[in-house]
């Protein structure tokens, strides 16, 4: 029996996915050590290998089969674009994808101003604003602490990840408009869909009976 490849997103949606896996009976103790710099683990008895990866890496080493199945965030997904099968959602991380801004941008969505949008999802954000709303804009990419954008007047909007709303409460921001749902989900490698079937099969029926 060949191994089974796991790749996980590193922080907080590995170690879900892990205590999840573990429910079903799947462990991989090495995993468990923080303090490890270890990249990759074995489980040898179930014929497992677990890596972790940045999270937008998740989708990329899925695609080209170097691992078979990944998690991740459904944002980094849907940003990536990657030829991979969606199979399951696993129910945590869940937040929202956002157009957030001051109230008074409201405006310029409703009008279809050229304005920009910071990001750190400029694939997302085109696609909603291009595909489904037909408004021009200009996209900012960004790498993190989107808020600070409209702040500054770097951008009228942002496009961002919404989960206790918080952020954009503490920096006088609000939802202007919801682009889409998210979640963690499994994603399987299609060739590995089609001949490791029954062991990815039997993983994945397994996991959608406890969630
Ligand atoms: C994410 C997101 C928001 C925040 C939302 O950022 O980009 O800033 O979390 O969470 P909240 O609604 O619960 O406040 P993250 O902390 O991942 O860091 P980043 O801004 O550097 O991307």
């Amino acid at each position: 029996m060949r191994y089974l490849t796991f790749a996980l997103g590193k922080g907080r949606l590995a170690e879900q996915t892990l205590d999840l896996l573990e429910q079903i009976g799947i462990t991989c103790e090495e995993m468990k050590d923080k303090s490890s710099r270890k990249l990759i683990f074995v489980n040898e008895e179930l014929k497992l290998r677990f890596f972790l990866s940045k999270g937008p890496d998740v989708p990329t080493y899925v695609e080209y089969g170097a691992a078979d199945i990944g998690v991740a965030g459904r944002d980094t997904i849907l940003e990536e674009g990657r030829k991979v099968h969606e199979v399951l959602d696993l129910g945590y991380g869940r937040c929202r994808m956002c157009i957030c801004g001051p109230k008074s941008a409201g405006a310029y969505l409703k009008h279809h101003e050229l304005i920009r949008v910071a990001t750190k999802y400029p694939n997302i954000a085109k696609d909603y604003f291009y595909n489904v709303k037909h408004q021009t804009v200009e996209i900012i990419k960004l790498n993190g602490s989107i808020e600070l954008a409209p702040i500054v007047g770097l951008s009228e909007v942002i496009c961002d990840i919404v989960e206790t709303g918080s952020t954009l409460r503490e920096n006088g921001l609000s939802v202007l408009e919801e682009v889409c749902s998210l979640s963690a989900r499994m994603i399987v490698n299609p060739v590995s869909m089609r001949m490791e079937s029954e062991r990815i099969k039997d993983l994945i029926q397994r996991l959608r009976a406890i969630i």
